[in-house]
């Protein structure tokens, strides 16, 4: 390993998948939806790092929160002794997140908060005599972390093959992929013929050993903003209603105000989960958090059996708390989950805009801001480019040098297609979503002539 190169990270920087012919950015400022770089660059964050940074960078609010409480307690144990910043922050998140979500507990991510809900569910199983329930359900593809307990229910078969040998890997059904389904029937029937796929999974399992059911009410980088209608997932509840299995949200990247509700599941009244899992808009990338959020009948009920005592050392830190409540302050007093509404509907018109005069964008999805848009060789007849081309990373890196960046990683060896998220910060503005537009538009054009000078399209 040379360190010496001026762009050497030094002792990380192995860690991190390398960059083909692409120069790794050290960024040393952010503001707003601005990012710059130590030799004085600047770049739109236009996926909000990955789709955390909800409200921006350097917020002046919730700067001043987080140093207000630095000096007051940095860190305190809450399996020893309460904090106010947790009491405070589990009030107001567990009143935005409404009936159904009374309980709340802290971690420091989103991996560590999915981990949590699957212990959850297990200890409650476990405490009330139903001891057999332990398989986990979740979508091939999907993505809920990468703790070894977290990578077994993540739909990606490359983790499978490396640990699969070694931990339990969940039991997958396919997720609702409508753009990919070849001539999928409609919209209705195919939500309704993914959703019975959980049934059968349930039933070839043995209805009483399935513990829970886990899934994105709105797709990452995994799948690229898959959306399902309400049908799908009134069904979804419905069948685990019908199996006793628990159904639990995976919002950690769709909540906290990202789709246009303070939760994804506010939009279905009849489809809530039990479990809804939370992280990065929470902190929204100023510090690290994640949080569990469960319903009072099930966590009063645990709590007087065996209790629920699983801790990290940093659960609950007064430091990050703090900052939540600032976060989520700037979200309500700012009114930002109309403007994710209002904002989401002018950026998605312009991606279609941009879809339509493209050859290449096959496909424009999601829910408020958290939006994607998919690479195709043909856009109709659907066909994908080959697996050897990895047009995410070459079209990351066109933005790069246009000054934009976005989210996306080749998951699933790209078999599954190819999606960048398009996910702003929840205030950014119809100026900023213009400006994204226009550096879009330069990338794909560059795209679309260097893949056809290829022979890829
Ligand atoms: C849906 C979902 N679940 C879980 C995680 C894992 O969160 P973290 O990276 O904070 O551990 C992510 C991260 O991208 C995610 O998108």
């Amino acid at each position: 390993m040379d360190n010496s190169g001026k762009n050497s990270g030094g002792a990380q920087d192995v860690f991190y998948s390398p960059l083909k012919d692409q120069q790794r950015l050290t960024i040393v400022k952010g503001k707003g939806i601005y990012l710059w770089d130590d030799m004085g660059r600047q770049y739109i964050d236009a996926s909000s790092g990955p789709v955390t940074c909800n409200i921006g960078h350097s917020n002046p609010h919730v700067i001043d929160a987080m140093h207000k409480q630095a000096q007051e307690l940095a860190f305190s144990f809450p399996s020893s002794a309460r904090n106010k910043p947790n009491i405070d922050l589990a009030k107001k998140l567990t009143e935005l997140a409404g009936a159904g979500f009374e309980r709340a507990l802290f971690v420091s991510g989103g991996s560590e908060a999915v981990d949590m809900a699957l212990k959850f569910c297990r200890q409650y199983r476990y405490a009330t005599g139903e001891k057999r329930r332990h398989k986990l359900i979740s979508c091939q593809p999907s993505y809920h972390g990468m703790t070894i307990g977290t990578l077994a229910v993540s739909g990606d078969p490359a983790f499978e093959d490396i640990f699969g040998d070694m931990i339990t890997m969940a039991h997958k059904i396919p997720a609702m992929m409508t753009y990919l389904a070849s001539s999928p029937p409609d919209e209705e029937t195919y939500a309704l013929s993914c959703a019975k796929k959980l049934e059968e999974k349930i039933l070839e399992l043995g209805k009483d050993t399935v513990l829970a059911f886990i899934i994105e009410p709105v797709g990452g980088s995994s799948s690229g903003a898959i959306a399902p209608p309400e049908i799908y997932f009134n069904e979804i509840r419905r069948i685990c209603d019908q199996y006793g299995v628990f159904l639990i949200y995976d919002e950690v990247m769709s909540g906290s105000g990202r789709t246009g509700k303070f939760l994804t599941s506010h939009l279905w009244p009849h489809a809530r989960p039990d479990i809804t899992v939370l992280a990065k808009g929470l902190g929204a990338g100023y510090i690290p958090l994640g949080a569990m959020l469960a319903p009072a009948n099930l966590v009063d009920k645990l709590s007087e059996l065996t209790g629920f005592n699983y801790a990290h050392t940093y659960n609950a830190s007064p430091l990050s708390c703090a900052v939540a409540i600032a976060v989520l302050d700037e979200i309500i007093e700012n009114k930002l989950l109309d403007n994710t509404n209002v904002m989401g509907n002018y950026l998605r018109d312009k991606l279609e805009e941009l879809q339509n005069k493209s050859t290449i964008i096959g496909d424009v999805r999601g829910r408020g801001l958290l939006l994607a848009l998919e690479l195709v060789a043909c856009k109709n007849p659907r066909k994908q480019l080959p697996l050897h081309v990895n047009p995410i990373d070459r079209f990351k890196q066109i933005g790069q040098e246009l000054g934009i960046l976005f989210y996306g990683r080749r998951s699933n060896k790209g078999i599954y297609g190819d999606p960048i998220l398009i996910a702003p910060p929840l205030n950014v503005t119809k100026d900023d979503i213009d400006q994204i537009i226009d550096l879009l538009s330069q990338i794909i054009e560059i795209l679309e002539t260097e893949l056809r000078n290829e022979g890829l399209i």
